[in-house]
């Protein structure tokens, strides 16, 4: 929707113009996944897609929400009394965010709010860090915070910790405030510095969506968690980012299956990480394509955060791409999308082998998006 016409459905559902707009991105994570709460290193872009946020400050202590995806619907709550859980899903990302500013003692302000996104849902692309990010952004700017970006990510990381009972790492926040054009962002997830990493302007980022119904993704992801936590107590380490392969075998006989293989997986992908920055510094895509193949592999086999339909599309793919691309699964897995490096010519190869063959084996049809790496959070009076 154009931003004419969203500031006249604003209009028409608030009888007055908006003062603001707020954008936050989606992310992919071009490699290092499930690093990000291990203390670990990260390497995602901010997209294109993006969550925009319409607002208007109110006189009295209301935040009203609306959201143009789901018209019938409307989300309401009092910054006053305790903000707790509401009926509307998407609704509570809201109240989330609310919930940990006000915690942290910023005085909030009524607001009306107009919520559109055009970040794929469920797809792992980070939909809801974008919408936390957007909002974050409007609490810091209409009650004139002066939070850094950092600031506004974490506590976009402790809603989803803290009210959405997703124990996520920092990574999809973090990217969302602060991406940077054209680059992709290397993540120390301990120290929280960055480092933009410019990605060569003959490479394509091409993301391939599973559509694949995405199932008891919350309670997978933070059992992975806690294996990754004993797993590191086990080696007498605080995190995992401290263990070296010689702990994790020194420790084999005291961890179970999982731990190890859980443990196993993060404390190889931190060197993959590292190794990917390189290579694309240097545009190798044979070490690229080699690292990311690495990474998904080890998401299936150590993680097992695959399903057969990321792994099918990933080999799908593989072999249209042949030397020419490296592709894995992206985000935070069981279903959702798989991410592929090649150059501009060869993302119709991806296009005709993913039609070709991915609905005939999974029944499914996949959707696929040329991604560009985009800017963080931006705030704009109107
Ligand atoms: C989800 C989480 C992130 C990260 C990824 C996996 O996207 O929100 O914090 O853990 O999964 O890398």
């Amino acid at each position: 929707m154009t931003n004419n016409s969203f500031n006249e459905k604003f209009e028409e559902i608030y009888k007055q113009s908006a003062q603001a707009i707020s954008i936050a991105p989606g992310r992919v994570n071009l490699i290092g996944e499930f690093t990000d709460y291990n203390n670990g290193f990260v390497l995602p872009c901010a997209l294109e897609f993006a969550t925009r946020i319409l607002y208007k400050k109110r006189e009295d202590n209301k935040v009203v929400v609306h959201s143009l995806h789901y018209p019938g619907e409307h989300d309401e709550f009092s910054i006053d009394g305790d903000i707790t859980p509401g009926e509307s899903q998407w609704g509570n990302y809201i109240r989330a965010v609310a919930f940990v500013f006000k915690r942290q003692g910023h005085q909030l302000c009524g607001l009306d709010l107009l919520i559109d996104s055009n970040v794929p849902q469920g797809s792992g692309l980070s939909s809801s860090a974008a919408l936390e990010v957007s909002m974050g952004g409007i609490f810091n700017q209409a009650c004139q915070l002066n939070l850094s970006g950092q600031a506004i990510a974490l506590l976009g990381q402790e809603a989803e910790n803290d009210f959405m009972d997703c124990q996520c790492g920092i990574m999809d926040q973090l990217v969302s405030a602060n991406g940077k054009k054209g680059h992709a962002l290397l993540m120390d997830c301990r120290s929280l510095e960055t480092q933009s990493v410019s990605i060569p302007e003959d490479l394509s980022i091409v993301i391939v969506n599973s559509n694949y119904p995405r199932k008891l993704v919350d309670s997978e992801y933070n059992q992975r968690r806690i294996d990754c936590e004993e797993a590191a107590s086990k080696m007498s380490v605080s995190s995992l980012r401290d263990a070296t392969l010689d702990n994790l075998n020194a420790a084999r006989s005291i961890m179970t299956d999982n731990e190890y293989k859980r443990a196993h997986h993060v404390i190889t992908e931190n060197h993959r990480v590292l190794n990917a920055v390189e290579a694309l510094k240097n545009n190798n895509m044979k070490t690229l394509r080699e690292l990311m193949t690495a990474s998904h592999q080890s998401l299936k086999n150590d993680f097992e955060v695959t399903v057969p339909e990321t792994d099918g599309l990933v080999q799908i793919c593989q072999e249209a791409l042949g030397t020419q691309g490296a592709v894995r699964m992206t985000g935070g897995g069981f279903g959702g999308a798989i991410v592929c490096l090649c150059r501009h010519d060869d993302i119709a190869k991806i296009k005709e082998a993913v039609e070709a063959q991915y609905h005939a084996r999974f029944n499914i049809h996949a959707s696929i998006y040329v991604g560009k790496a985009g800017d963080g959070l931006q705030v704009s009076e109107l």
